[in-house]
């Protein structure tokens, strides 16, 4: 079979770059091999991101290149067949079609399995398909089990839309409701992943931590119960688990960062903010002291845990003292990185149709806490040095005979060494200096 050419522009989060390399899986036996060349492409998929800022601004900018592509120097059997998909395909629906008509194309984040099949409609001089449907299980039943392309650290989504309702987000309209895959299948899917040499899986969800999946027998399991199972796997070296919200971190999963010797010391849990005021107009369910109380109990099961959270500047009715309590979370719990964005009103969400706070104001409240939790990074990466971490190591370095990893912690590691001989292991590093966002270290022996 010739080969046909896919090329796919990935935006936003984990999980679409999950979603985009199951894409490319799906895509395979149908003849279609990945190009870094959009000129090349037979078929285009855009995986789009609704999360912040002017997403369908950007989409629609990407997507009147791939038009100037077509109208230049294709004739029409050659033309590229363009895919939207992702967030910005289920908010926008039918709307691309009127904007972008030459888009042929679009799915939504739990009906992309469908893709094969409409692209091969669009080659029998159908157009404007779209599929937008939420059935979840009917996506993951009907994904190859197959992956190409493993990665040492891999991916696997076990936990898709959320239930929370945050009063700034969009995802629980663009990606709908909770739902868990079953114990079992995301098992098979590890075991293929660690089969065909991956040593770390990080387990994705939007609220990954709210997993409630059933094993074989219709029991329910939470997230700490499948890490328990997944762990079992010998080859299997290192588990981690994002994104997490606070009011999910139950006992259970706290208590297994202390049990299991292949679940790692770091921890991403957003907090948005500092304020109570705040978070309870953010429909967070929790307070700023409840948050101090889930970090206490894991540091006490183990001590070395390192913490990451995401931030909102910004956010409708935040005052400058509202804002020095998101500061002073910062300063206490001394973080080892950290995500923040200025609150961008997502059309359809609560928090978009009340009074704002101008830009400028945000923009300046951002710049100081960019820099408070930059420092606190430093300093981490700082405390790391003269230390022995065990490093994975994942791929070449952007110097000759360079070699990077990750620390339990997430942090990068350059060493200097034979990449035949590192990559895919985990060997103890004895770091020797460190930048803002990454660390340089030996190998001993
Ligand atoms: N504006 C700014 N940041 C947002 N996030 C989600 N929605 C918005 C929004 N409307 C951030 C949150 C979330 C991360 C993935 O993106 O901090 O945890
Ligand atoms: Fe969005 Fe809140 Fe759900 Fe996270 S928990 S996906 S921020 S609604």
């Amino acid at each position: 079979m010739a080969k046909k050419k896919l090329f796919i522009k990935t935006y936003g989060c984990q999980m679409n770059v999950y979603d985009s390399q199951r894409m490319h899986d799906l895509m395979s036996p149908h003849g279609y091999q990945t190009t870094d060349n959009m000129e090349d492409a037979d078929l285009v998929i855009i995986n789009t991101c609704h999360i912040r800022e002017k997403a369908s601004e950007k989409m629609y900018s990407e997507l009147g290149k791939i038009k100037k592509i077509n109208d230049r120097q294709r004739s029409d059997e050659k033309k590229i067949v363009l895919a939207v998909a992702g967030c910005v395909g289920q908010a926008e629906g039918e709307e691309i079609f009127k904007r972008a008509p030459y888009v042929n194309v679009v799915v939504g984040p739990q009906s992309y399995h469908s893709l094969p099949e409409l692209i091969a409609k669009i080659h029998r001089n159908e157009n404007h398909l779209i599929e937008l449907d939420f059935v979840e299980e009917a996506k993951f039943d009907k994904l190859p089990e197959e992956f190409s392309n493993v990665k040492t650290s891999s991916f696997v989504s076990v936990q898709e839309g959320c239930d929370k309702f945050c009063a700034f987000c969009v995802v629980p309209y663009t990606r709908g409701a909770e739902f868990s895959r079953p114990l079992e299948q995301i098992y098979r899917e590890v075991l293929h992943l660690v089969q065909k040499g991956a040593k770390e899986i990080t387990l994705l969800g939007q609220n990954v931590n709210a997993y409630h999946g059933r094993d074989s027998h219709g029991n329910i399991i939470n997230l700490a119960g499948l890490i328990r199972f997944l762990e079992k796997i010998p080859t299997l070296e290192r588990i981690r688990y994002v994104t997490s919200h606070p009011i999910d971190m139950n006992y259970d999963l706290i208590n297994i960062h202390g049990e299991s010797k292949k679940l790692m010391p770091f921890l991403h849990l957003p907090i948005q903010s500092g304020s109570n005021k705040i978070l309870k107009a953010m429909n967070r369910k929790h307070t700023r002291e409840e948050y101090f109380e889930i970090v206490d109990k894991l540091l006490s099961v183990r001590p070395d845990m390192a913490l990451s959270s995401d931030f909102i500047v910004g956010f409708p009715g935040e005052t400058d003292r509202d804002f020095e309590d998101t500061i002073d979370v910062v300063k206490k719990i001394k973080f080892s990185q950290c995500y923040s964005f200025k609150y961008s009103p997502r059309p359809g969400t609560p928090a978009a149709v009340k009074a704002q706070i101008p830009e400028d104001v945000k923009a300046a409240r951002l710049r100081v806490l960019q820099d408070e939790i930059q420092k606190q990074q430093f300093n981490f990466n700082k405390n790391c040095v003269g230390k022995m971490l065990p490093v994975l190591f994942e791929k070449d370095g952007k110097f000759d005979g360079q070699v990077v990893g990750k620390s339990p912690y997430l942090q990068s590691v350059h060493v200097k060494g034979a990449s035949e001989k590192l990559l895919g292991k985990i060997i103890d590093v004895r770091i020797i200096s460190a930048l803002l966002t990454s660390l340089s270290g030996e190998i001993v022996s």
